[in-house]
């Protein structure tokens, strides 16, 4: 799969700007601040609906306009498709495939597969569980449509049953009642959704292992563990005796929004005693695994999308990573640096169509083959 053209109009920093790719390897350069990491924002916008920098829509529209619209063209074999997407200042975001708009936006995730390495990705390590929740989610649901409803359908009970507990009259007692369409949610669709996340960490132990030996040289050995409030024997049960819990704190604390996982090496946690060197090399591994995953469900190659990667890694790493790309491992790729030179020096020797685009303040100043 591959991303043949996008057209952005009042995109953050673009006013209106025309983007012809390449299949292969696509390196946009120019200063900080010119809107590199924006473009890889609008081809994310095309594949998930959303930014992977902005908690919100509307930090997306140039400032003084009221409205963007990114239009790409994505070819999977034969087939070509148009997707749009746009947002205008009070009203819902549109996202159309050939024209069609979807009535759920949610029904697109997944088709244009992507896997994005960017310099916020140590929070998968760093940061706390949600951010690791939100990593293999946003894989599995890339690859299994029906898991992405299963996490809206939870996460809309829970928000329902949370507000339910905190407005509730008394901290002590709430008609069951109210909180029982939404406990019936919380508790089957938490069951499909453990059971999907416990089976995937299984399936990707492996391929990651392989991959961390490869980038790292070095030979530790990687476990992901996982506890979720559903490895009881009767989550049921649990869930409904921690009622009384609920009220007093005003929202729910059992279910998988509480899943836990923990990254490993040899037994220690990774966030305390990895080097950086191994943190970052297990970063990559992650990154890789979920292109091999993506690959294999979906039976083409997702784009790969490289943000300021050659300032976050060392030359070694750098070296793996390009290793792969001269192997075609890879498909479509964008890359971004700030350093032209840089850039040209390290894909000079790989075999690849290539293209250069240098961006400055939001435009194409100049774009080579
Ligand atoms: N909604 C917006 N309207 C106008 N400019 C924006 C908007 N959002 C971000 N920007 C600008 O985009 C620039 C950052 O672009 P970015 O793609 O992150 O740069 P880089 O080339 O360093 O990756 C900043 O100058 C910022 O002010
Ligand atoms: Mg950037």
């Amino acid at each position: 799969m591959h991303l043949e053209n996008l057209r952005l109009i009042n995109f953050k920093n673009y006013q209106d700007e025309f983007f012809d790719f390449t299949n292969e390897i696509n390196c946009l350069v120019g200063n900080n601040g010119s809107g590199k990491t924006n473009l890889l924002d609008a081809i994310h916008y095309l594949s998930l609906t959303k930014s992977f920098l902005n908690s919100t829509d509307l930090q997306a529209i140039r400032h003084d306009q009221d409205f963007f619209s990114l239009m790409g063209t994505v070819r999977k074999e034969q087939h070509e498709f148009k997707i749009k997407c746009q947002l205008k200042k009070g009203e819902k975001k549109v996202v159309s495939l050939d024209g069609n708009v979807y009535e759920r936006i949610s029904q697109h995730i997944g088709q244009f597969p992507i896997v994005l390495i960017s310099p916020n990705d140590t929070d998968i390590i760093q940061g706390g569980n949600e951010f690791r929740r939100k990593f293999f989610d946003g894989i599995i649901s890339q690859l299994d449509r029906e898991y992405l409803e299963y996490l809206i359908k939870y996460n809309y009970a829970l928000r329902q049953r949370n507000h339910l507990l905190k407005h509730a009259e008394s901290k002590y007692r709430i008609d069951p009642d109210l909180l029982e369409p939404y406990d019936r949610i919380i508790i089957s669709m938490g069951e499909r959704i453990y059971e999907n996340r416990k089976k995937f960490l299984e399936e990707m132990l492996e391929p990651l292992q392989t991959h961390y030996d490869h980038i790292s040289d070095n030979r530790e050995h990687i476990t992901i563990g996982f506890r979720s409030d559903h490895q009881t024997d009767d989550f049921n049960l649990d869930f409904m005796r921690a009622l009384r819990n609920d009220l007093a704190a005003g929202r729910t604390n059992l279910g998988i929004h509480k899943d836990e996982y923990k990254i490993e090496m040899d037994g220690y946690p990774l966030k305390k005693f990895g080097s950086q060197g191994q943190q970052k090399s297990l970063i990559v591994a992650l990154k890789l695994t979920q292109f091999d995953m993506l690959r294999s469900g979906n039976g083409f190659k997702p784009i790969l999308m490289m943000d300021d990667i050659f300032d976050k890694l060392d030359e070694h790493r750098i070296d793996k990573i390009m290793s792969l790309v001269a192997g075609h491992t890879f498909g479509q790729i964008f890359i971004t640096d700030a350093r032209p030179e840089r850039t040209f020096g390290i894909i000079e020797k790989i075999e690849a169509d290539k293209k250069v685009y240098w961006i400055d303040e939001g435009k194409i100043s100049t774009s080579e083959k």
